[in-house]
């Protein structure tokens, strides 16, 4: 397995690794660098949401350069080796992703992420792990648990360690297998989806993703290629 190639950055307090992150594009190009915090006081969630940042969890931005064609590669990889990462600590750990890119562990969420593009050919993959402690709120739109919860001891520092070496290793993978391998991960797959934006709400079949990671629900006999949104299962025994 090859080394990762990542220079940390590590801060004891940021408002946001994302924003630091999107700060530090562009000044050395080339570089492949992971901003992370023990503590963010804005974190920022997808879709203008915050992401509480809560003692003990990880917190991350990876920043590099990467084409904005082959965005879907990125975002599979990340999410995928966030899985692959905790079953380096549990084997038979129950964990499935969901569109776009979270990772639930026993059917709640224990990781989310946030991509931005910064300047250049810059992407910023902003990455919150719950690993000691849950965020519980009466607004969280779905589940959510820890690897200690689920009786999983993690560190932090070594999660993040073993995680960047299974995203160099996914980065440099074929597109047509990652692909593949997301898919034999992912909740859901066949079965009925509804996918929440901003103004609708689309219920359908979850038919895959295509080449971007787009999603694909199929609704009245055509498939409709999802950009973004919240998926939520229809089905009990999803
Ligand atoms: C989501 O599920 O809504 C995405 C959450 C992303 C949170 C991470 S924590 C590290 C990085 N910095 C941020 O401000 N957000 C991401």
């Amino acid at each position: 397995m090859k080394i990762a190639a990542f220079e940390i950055l590590r801060f004891d307090e940021l408002e946001s690794t994302n924003t630091t992150a999107l700060e530090y594009a562009g000044k050395g190009a080339g570089k492949k660098l992971v901003i992370t915090a023990q503590k963010q006081t804005a974190g920022r969630g997808r879709r203008g949401r915050s992401w509480q940042s809560l003692a003990g969890n990880l917190f991350f931005s990876l920043l590099l350069e990467y084409p904005l064609k082959r965005l879907g590669t990125l975002i599979m990889a990340s999410a995928l080796s966030i899985a692959e990462t905790i079953k380096e600590y549990q084997a038979d750990a129950d964990v499935k992703l969901k569109w776009p890119n979270d990772v639930l562990l026993n059917n709640a969420k224990v990781c989310g992420m946030l991509l931005e593009k910064g300047c250049d050919e810059y992407m910023v993959v902003g990455i919150g792990v719950n690993i000691k402690q849950s965020p519980q709120s009466e607004e969280m739109l779905y589940p959510v648990i820890s690897l200690r919860e689920a009786g999983i001891t993690a560190d932090a520092e070594d999660f993040l360690q073993k995680y960047l070496h299974r995203f160099t290793d996914n980065l440099q993978t074929d597109a047509a297998i990652l692909r593949q391998k997301w898919l034999q991960n992912v909740k859901g797959l066949g079965q009925k989806i509804t996918v929440k934006q901003e103004n609708k709400e689309i219920t359908g079949i979850f038919a895959g993703i295509d080449e971007n990671a787009d999603l694909l629900l199929q609704t009245n006999g055509e498939v409709q290629h999802i950009l973004a949104g919240d998926v939520f299962y229809v089905e009990k025994n999803q």
